[in-house]
């Protein structure tokens, strides 16, 4: 079937979009966004530069993500070996881009219909940044399109540490934890992720071949798609490369052919 153009699309995008089968897109992409230092480096421009240069590559993959009609995008923004490994400055800049990030994207988002939401521990993070994030987050909640949610201070093993606190915590206020029943669906209620599906799909820059403490119990079944693209390259024609390679792989779940 021949698939129609989504508006908005430029030429290159068109013609990535017309390979695709509509009907198979991935419900949930994840991207470990990598390679701004490298981007940087290679370019003798300092650290940060990289990281400017990959607001425009978020953008770009954000606005495609939206206009093929992805219904989850989750970005991997900001990680907490991040925050206590790298050099205070970088960290305020990360900080800073993301406050002016939010602020100048809202009405963009608002366009697009998509709904902002944020995993990770959030309550670390500088009550001036979390104002901001609230404020987007509000400005955008009533968007009914693609939810596009920041990993922000995320690590996969704290969620699963703070979701068995959580279901502890609730045990004890609903009658006691003799009483705590755990299976899967019951963790998946005390993630971060509750509000989304788990991706089918996880996208890593750069070349490497890590899940980098990234939603490691989301991931269980996810094709992996690693590109030697450095994030600040990427754009929306590669998000598109990546939904046809996952197109072309069989998704079994553990059983047969
Ligand atoms: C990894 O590159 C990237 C990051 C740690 C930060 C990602 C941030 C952005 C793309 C911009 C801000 C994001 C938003 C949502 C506004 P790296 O520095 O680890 O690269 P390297 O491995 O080449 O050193």
């Amino acid at each position: 079937m021949q698939a129609t153009i989504p508006v908005g699309l430029d030429r290159k995008e068109a013609e990535a979009y017309s390979q695709l089968d509509p009907g198979r897109l991935p419900k949930h992409i994840a991207i470990i966004m990598d390679g701004n230092g490298r981007w940087a480096r290679r370019r003798h421009l300092p650290r940060v530069a990289g990281h400017r240069a990959g607001v425009t590559s978020v953008r770009s993959t954000v606005e495609t993500a939206a206009r093929v009609g992805i219904p989850s995008l989750t970005l991997y923004a900001f990680s907490e070996e991040n925050w206590r490994k790298r050099p205070k400055s970088e960290v305020d800049f990360l900080m800073g881009l993301l406050c002016r990030y939010l602020k100048a994207e809202v009405p963009t988002l608002n366009k697009n219909r998509i709904r902002l939401e944020y995993i990770g521990r959030l309550h670390e993070l500088p009550d001036s940044v979390q104002e901001k994030m609230a404020w987007a987050r509000e400005a955008t909640a009533g968007n009914t399109g693609m939810v596009l949610t920041l990993a922000l201070n995320y690590s996969a093993r704290t969620e699963l540490v703070d979701a068995f606190q959580s279901l502890v915590d609730a045990a004890a206020r609903n009658g006691g934890v003799e009483h705590l029943k755990i299976d899967e669906e019951a963790v998946c209620r005390h993630l971060y992720t509750r509000h989304l599906p788990d991706p089918d799909l996880v996208i890593r820059t750069s070349g490497e071949m890590r899940l980098s403490n990234f939603l490691l119990w989301q991931l269980a079944y996810a094709e992996i798609y690693v590109t030697p693209t450095l994030w600040p390259e990427f754009r929306g024609t590669h998000l598109l490369e990546g939904i046809a390679e996952y197109q072309k792989r069989e998704r079994r779940y553990g059983g047969l052919a």
